[in-house]
C-alpha cells in the first residue's frame, strides 16, 4: 500500500502526518507493508524541510521528521499511490482538479475520513495559528494513522 499525504504547503500538515505514520509503521513493525510520501498543492517550500514548529512537535514525541523535504503534488503522484489523503477541504478540491479519471478520483480522500470521532473535518493550518496548534494537530494526526493502520 503507498500513501501520500498531501496538504497545502508541505511544511505543516502533511510531514507530520507522514513522520507520525513513519514512526508508527516502524514500531509495529509493519514498515514492508506501506510506503509513504508527503507533497503540497502549492509549490512555495519546495526543498524546505518541514517548519521548525512541527519538527518540535513531533521531537516532543520522539519522532524525527527534520530529514523530510517539500515538494509539490505532481499529476503522476495518481499513477504512484493507492492512497491520497488531503489535509482540509481546499486540498480536496484541489488535488481532485487535477484527476483524469474517476479511479483517480477514488484514491483520494480526506485523512480525517480515518479518525473515529471526526470522519470529515478539516486538519486546522497550524501555520499563522496559536502556538499549541500544533499540539492539536498532532493528536488529531496521531489518532488517524492509528486507525489507517487497523483498516487498510
Ligand atoms: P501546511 O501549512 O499546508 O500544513 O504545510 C502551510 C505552510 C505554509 C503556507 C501555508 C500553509 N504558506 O502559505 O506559506
Amino acid at each position: 500500500m503507498k500513501i501520500l499525504f498531501v496538504c497545502l504547503g508541505n511544511i505543516c500538515r502533511s510531514p507530520m502526518a507522514e513522520g507520525i505514520f513513519r514512526h508508527l509503521i516502524v514500531e509495529k513493525n509493519l514498515a514492508k507493508k506501506f510506503t509513504h510520501d508527503s507533497c503540497g498543492t502549492g509549490g512555495w517550500h519546495s526543498g524546505e524541510p518541514p517548519d521548525l514548529r512541527a519538527q518540535a512537535c513531533l521531537k516532543s514525541k520522539g519522532i524525527d521528521i527534520s530529514d523530510l523535504r517539500a515538494r509539490q503534488f505532481a499529476k503522476e503522484d495518481f499513477e504512484n499511490f493507492d492512497l491520497i489523503l488531503v489535509a482540509d477541504d481546499q486540498n480536496f478540491t484541489d488535488v481532485l482538479r487535477l484527476a483524469e479519471s474517476e479511479t483517480q478520483k477514488n484514491k483520494v480522500k480526506k485523512i480525517l475520513s480515518f479518525h473515529p470521532e471526526m470522519k470529515s473535518g478539516n486538519v486546522p493550518d497550524p501555520y499563522y495559528g496559536k502556538a499549541d496548534g500544533f499540539e492539536h494537530v498532532y493528536q488529531q494526526l496521531s489518532m488517524a494513522c492509528e486507525n489507517i493502520l487497523l483498516t487498510t
